[in-house]
C-alpha cells in the first residue's frame, strides 16, 4: 500500500540530521474510546488463557491509548501512573504527529505511543501457559539516532533477551512492526521493553505501541511433508490495520522463533506477510526475504542416512512495488538451487524442486534471496523475494 507521504517524507529526511529523525504517521485512526484502567495482574492460576482481552490480543493498555495519570509535559511521572505497565527511568507519552523540536513522530495504532529514554524500560506481567510457546508483536520506530535498540525481555522464560536494531530500513515511510517469540516457563510471565543504549539527550530512544501476545501451536510434520509450518500459516499476530507485515527479527531458533519450526538466521530479519496486503502464493501467509543473504530462513528436518528426498517450494513476489530480477538460492544437504523470478512488482509466482541426498539423521534446509531489492517508489525500504509452500517428501525407491 503506497502511501501519499512518500515525496514528503524524502524531503524530510534529506534535511534529517542526527537528533531529528523524520518518519511519517501512516493511518492515525481515531483514538480509541477510553477504556477503564485494567489492574495490574495478580498471579494467575495455571492454565489460564493469556491474560490478553484486548481486540487482536493487545496487552492491556498495549496500543497506549489510555493515558497516564500524572505527565509533566511529556514525561510520565510515577512508576504506576499508566494503566497496565510499570515503567522505570525516562518515558514520555507521545503524540502522533509534529514534536517540539522539529521532529514527526509515527504513532502507529492510534494516536499515542510510549518513547523509552536512555536505560528506560516498561513491563507488564501476563498470563501465560507453562512450556507454551508465544510471539510478542509490536510497532517500533527510532525517534533519534540513526540506530536505535529496542530490547525485549521476557522473566522467567527459556529465551535470552534480545535486541532489536530499530531502523527505517524495512520500511521507510512508517513505523516498522516486529515479532519475537519465546517460551514460558511459569504462569506469570513479565515482559519488558526497555532502550539499552544511551543518547547525549536523554529523553532519545525508541518508540513503542501496539504491544500484542499470541500463543502459537506446536506445529508438527505430517505423513506428506517432512517441513513443520510449511506454509507460514503458523505465525505471530498481524493487525489487520497494518499494512507493513511484521519482521522477525534475526538469531531465532526453531523452538522459540514466532515462526515456529523455523530458524532465523545470519544478521537481518525476514518479513512475514498477510494475504490482506501482501500477494501471497497460498492461505494466508507467507515469508518476504528482504535482506539479501544478511536473512535467511532455515529448518532442521529428520533423515534417513542415504535417502533421496524431493525438496519443493515456490517463490514469487508481494506485490509491494519490488521490481526486478530475483534469485533464491535454496541448500539442501550437499545440494544449492538458484531460482530466478522476475519481478515486475504485481505479484506472482512460480515452483521449484530440487532433489538431495541426505548425509545423516538431520539435514538442515536453507533459503536465502542473493540480491537486495528495494521499492521502487522510495529506493531505500528493502523488500524481496516471497517463499511459500514447502515441502519435503522421501523419493520412491
Ligand atoms: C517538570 O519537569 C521539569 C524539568 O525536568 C522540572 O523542572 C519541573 O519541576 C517539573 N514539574 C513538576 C510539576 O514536577
Ligand atoms: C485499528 O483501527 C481501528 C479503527 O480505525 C481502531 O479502533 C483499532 O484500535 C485499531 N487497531 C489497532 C491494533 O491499532
Ligand atoms: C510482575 O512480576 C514480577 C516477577 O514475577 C514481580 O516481581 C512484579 O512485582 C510483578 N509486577 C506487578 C506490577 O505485578
Ligand atoms: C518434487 O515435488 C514437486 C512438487 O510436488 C513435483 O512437482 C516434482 O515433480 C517432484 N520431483 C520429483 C523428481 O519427484
Ligand atoms: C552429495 O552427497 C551424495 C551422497 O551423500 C553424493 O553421492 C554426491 O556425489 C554429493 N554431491 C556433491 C555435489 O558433492
Amino acid at each position: 500500500m503506497e502511501l501519499p507521504w512518500g515525496a514528503l517524507l524524502l524531503a524530510l529526511l534529506s534535511v534529517s540530521s542526527s537528533s531529528a529523525v523524520a518518519t511519517l504517521a501512516v493511518t492515525a485512526p481515531p483514538p480509541a474510546p477510553a477504556r477503564a484502567p485494567a489492574p495490574v495482574t495478580a498471579p494467575a492460576p495455571a492454565h489460564a488463557p493469556p491474560q490478553a482481552q484486548e481486540a487482536e490480543g493487545l496487552l492491556i493498555n498495549g496500543n497506549f491509548e489510555t493515558a497516564p495519570r500524572k505527565v509533566n509535559k511529556t514525561l510520565i511521572v510515577g512508576r504506576h501512573s499508566l494503566p497496565g505497565w510499570t515503567l522505570r527511568g525516562h518515558v514520555e507519552y507521545v503524540s502522533a504527529g509534529p514534536q517540539p523540536g522539529g521532529m514527526f513522530f509515527a504513532v502507529p495504532h492510534g494516536v499515542h505511543a510510549l518513547r523509552l529514554g536512555s536505560h528506560a524500560s516498561a513491563s507488564q506481567n501476563v498470563s501465560v501457559r507453562p512450556g507454551s510457546l508465544y510471539a510478542l508483536t509490536f510497532a517500533a520506530t527510532r525517534t533519534c539516532a540513526q540506530d536505535e535498540a529496542l530490547r525485549i525481555a521476557v522473566s522467567p522464560s527459556l529465551s535470552a533477551p534480545a535486541d532489536v536494531a530499530v531502523r527505517t530500513l524495512y520500511s521507510a515511510d512508517t513505523a516498522d512492526t516486529w515479532a519475537w517469540g519465546f517460551r514460558a516457563s511459569s504462569p506469570v510471565a513479565q515482559v519488558t521493553f526497555s532502550n539499552p543504549g544511551v543518547q547525549e539527550d536523554a529523553a532519545c530512544g525508541p518508540l513503542i505501541d501496539a504491544v500484542a501476545i499470541k500463543e502459537l501451536p506446536t506445529p508438527y510434520p505430517t505423513k506428506d511433508n517432512l517441513i513443520k509450518n510449511d506454509g507460514f500459516e503458523i505465525g505471530p499476530q498481524v493487525f489487520k490495520n497494518s499494512s507493513v507485515g511484521v519482521l522477525l527479527p534475526p538469531k531465532q531458533k526453531d523452538v522459540t522463533s514466532p515462526l515456529p519450526g523455523w530458524i532465523i538466521e545470519s544478521l537481518k530479519a525476514v518479513r512475514y506477510i498477510d494475504a490482506a496486503h501482501f500477494s501471497v502464493p497460498a492461505g494466508q501467509y507467507a515469508v518476504e526475504l528482504v535482506a539479501g543473504r544478511e536473512s535467511a530462513i532455515a529448518q532442521v528436518i529428520r533423515t534417513v542416512p542415504n535417502r533421496a528426498y524431493n525438496l519443493s517450494y515456490v517463490v514469487g513476489d508481494a506485490k509491494n512495488g519490488c521490481h526486478g530480477s530475483m534469485l533464491v538460492e535454496a541448500f539442501a544437504a550437499n545440494v544449492t538451487q538458484k531460482v530466478p523470478f522476475e519481478s515486475t512488482g504485481k505479484g506472482g509466482f512460480k515452483a521449484a524442486s530440487l532433489r538431495f541426498v541426505a548425509a545423516g539423521v538431520r539435514t538442515r534446509v536453507t533459503f536465502y534471496s542473493s540480491y537486495y531489492h528495494t521499492k521502487v517508489t522510495d529506493g531505500v525500504s528493502l523488500c524481496g523475494p516471497v517463499l511459500d509452500q514447502v515441502k519435503i517428501v522421501p523419493m520412491k525407491l
